[in-house]
């Protein structure tokens, strides 16, 4: 009788275990608390979003990139490059499976892309994009009044919108001061300050100094930088212009 009492004791403190166990393990804040690295969807498996999931990577983050292609050898070789237990699915389950997406495909499609992406609640949403197109070697900056960050904004009110990494180029992503020899600063901005933060801390711990613009009244300008970036590059190839603000007090 004894031992039937004490083998029923240990079960009900196992089963108890095994239920507080799920419940730490399943609660996103049990999940911030224990370590510091996030999970990142990169839709987009191009020169922005891989050279990016890489550096992120390797300071411990979790990358899963959503593609239009997930299956190919291109896929293959892209989870291969970037390490840390990346993954590449398609673009609405990267989304869903992280708490942080960074938009690193082409602005032309950028809308519909977030259309597709399913509930971005509560998600810090970082817009890498410059809406621009060419013609005949030229840039044309679009005529659009409200900009393409606040769009987005607008597509996904609950999601946390940062415009970021737009006005620097993708082969500095991989280390700003290896690259130009010497400090590079990628200028956000966005209606959430808890988000800006985060995203500065995911710019600086790879190499870049931050310029915060403000919120989301400052969207247009960091694209208007973006503008002058990609306008000197298209003038001057093969020399390329990086942006280095410092900022002081009167
Ligand atoms: N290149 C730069 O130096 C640079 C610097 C700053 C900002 N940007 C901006 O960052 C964005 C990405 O530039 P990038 O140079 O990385 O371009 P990219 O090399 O052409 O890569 C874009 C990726 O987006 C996905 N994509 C292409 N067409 C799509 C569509 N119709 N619908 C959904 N996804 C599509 C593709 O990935 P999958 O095949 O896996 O779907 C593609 O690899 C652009 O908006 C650009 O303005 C570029």
């Amino acid at each position: 009788m004894t031992e039937l009492k004490t083998e029923l004791a240990r079960r009900t403190l196992l089963s108890t275990a095994a239920v507080v166990g799920t419940f730490i393990a399943t609660t996103p804040f049990a999940q911030d608390k224990s370590s510091k690295t996030e999970t990142i969807a990169i839709i987009g498996t191009g020169n922005v979003g891989t050279t990016l999931g890489k550096a992120w990577a390797a300071k411990g983050h979790r990358i899963i990139y959503g593609s239009r292609s997930p299956n190919t050898e291109k896929a293959k070789d892209v989870i291969k490059n970037t390490g840390n237990g990346a993954s590449v699915v398609a673009q609405a389950d990267a989304a869903k499976g992280a708490s942080i997406v960074l938009l690193a495909a082409p602005s032309q499609v950028a809308l519909d892309v977030v259309a597709t992406l399913g509930d971005l609640s509560g998600k810090v949403v970082i817009d890498a994009m410059n809406a621009i197109s060419f013609k005949d070697g030229k840039m044309i900056e679009p005529d659009d009044q409200v900009g393409l960050g606040a769009q987005i904004q607008a597509k996904a009110p609950t999601a946390f919108v940062v415009k970021a990494f737009n006005a620097t180029n993708s082969r500095v992503m991989s280390g700003p001061k290896e690259i130009t020899g010497g400090s590079v600063t990628v200028p956000i901005a966005g209606g959430d300050d808890k988000a800006r933060a985060k995203v500065a801390t995911l710019a600086t711990e790879i190499g870049f100094d931050v310029l915060d613009m403000g919120g989301a009244e400052a969207l247009k300008q960091v694209e208007h930088l973006g503008r002058i970036y990609v306008a000197y590059a298209v003038t001057h190839r093969p020399q390329r212009l990086e942006f280095n603000f410092r900022t002081w007090k009167t």
